[in-house]
């Protein structure tokens, strides 16, 4: 059978990032110009500075992937991009970019579902076995997602609030972290004690998930001591939301893997890249032997362009085409 040769953009958020993929599982190159040193002095994301910059680097990065793989445009099969989720003005600079080099090339365009593609990031690694469960956490997303075979996505539970990420991200500049918070409070967590009673929203009978409550009984407990003249560490609040989220991410995935009877759950999105919640997921699985547990490497666990390419390759594979007339979808689902 012949290789494939898919090149994968993604601009949803603050990373332009391009890749070149043989046959959805190898990685030939893997470029992503990050933006974070823009943003962080405004605590986060500026849509309108995350469109700009994507303007700014989206053909630099796509031509140093292409460079970089030592392949030319003729050498490709599909190219695959985000549509949606995510800024829409952001998504648009990747669509615009894959639908010009698409029409100039006659390459065949495939739009790919962001979430998608953060679960697709595992099969880089090694190949899916199904039923799976997949643990989905990111700044914009918690959801644990069942899949009976390649891209059927069924969402099971999802967050009913903030997503795991912006919780993290909230307390973070509560606690007067940089952004973005998720590995500054990971690190913190690490050097305190989980001694701070905070609450874990179990929301029984269903794999929902909410956060919100958490995230204000940080703000409170920090408030009240305050007020007392209390000081609390950091460290140890840091290491008790950590404990919280982490219970209940680890408690509903272990009972859905569970209840589904799963070969495989897989772990994707930027909170996976959360020492706390890969040392708690390896322990609970660990006493489930039946069940394998897949964490990509931290890299693929952030937004990149391989995950988007790797997706790609199984839609184009399954007859997906996508028109020129592709849009920027920012609410998109699964
Ligand atoms: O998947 P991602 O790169 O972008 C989205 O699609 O949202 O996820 C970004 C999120 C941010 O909220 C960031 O704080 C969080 O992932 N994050 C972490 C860690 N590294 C990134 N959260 C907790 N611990 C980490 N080590
Ligand atoms: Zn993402």
């Amino acid at each position: 059978e012949k290789d494939i040769l898919v090149l994968g953009i993604e601009t949803s958020c603050d990373e332009t990032a391009a890749a070149v993929i043989k046959n959805g599982t190898e990685i030939i190159s893997n470029v992503v110009a990050s933006q974070i040193n823009s943003h962080k002095r405004f605590g986060g994301v500026v849509p309108e500075l995350a469109s700009r910059h994507h303007v700014e680097q989206i053909t630099i990065v796509i031509e140093e992937a292409m460079r970089q793989a030592g392949a030319s445009f003729q050498d490709l099969d599909a190219i695959a991009v985000t549509e949606g989720p995510g800024l829409v003005g952001a998504l648009l600079v990747g669509v615009n970019a894959a639908k010009a080099l698409s029409f100039t090339h006659q390459i065949p365009l495939v739009g790919v579902h962001h979430i998608a593609g953060h679960i697709y990031a595992n099969r880089l690694e090694h190949e899916m076995k199904f039923p799976l469960l997949a643990l989905v956490v990111s700044g914009g997303h918690t959801e644990l997602i069942l899949m009976k075979g390649h891209a059927e996505f069924e969402v099971i539970g999802e967050t009913r609030d903030d997503a795991a990420g912006e919780a993290y991200d909230k307390v973070a500049r509560t606690l007067n972290l940089p952004y973005p918070g998720g590995p500054q409070i990971d690190r913190l967590a690490h050097e305190g004690e989980p001694n701070i009673d905070l609450p874990r929203a179990w929301l029984e009978g269903t794999y929902d998930f909410s956060f919100s409550g958490l995230k204000s009984a940080v703000i409170n407990t920090l408030h009240n001591a305050a007020q007392r003249g209390e000081t609390i560490k950091p460290e140890d609040m840091a290491a008790s939301f950590q404990q919280s989220v982490v219970d209940v991410l680890v408690g509903k995935t272990i009972e859905a893997a569970k209840e589904f009877e799963v070969k495989e759950v897989l772990v994707a999105g930027g909170v996976a890249a959360n020492k706390g919640l890969r040392a708690a997921l390896e322990e609970a699985f660990h006493k489930l032997p039946d069940v394998e547990l897949s964490i990509p490497p931290i890299h693929l666990c952030t937004d990149n362009a391989a995950m988007i390419a790797a997706c790609g390759t199984v839609l184009f594979k399954k007859g997906k085409r996508s028109a020129l007339d592709l849009n920027a979808y920012p609410g998109l689902d699964i």
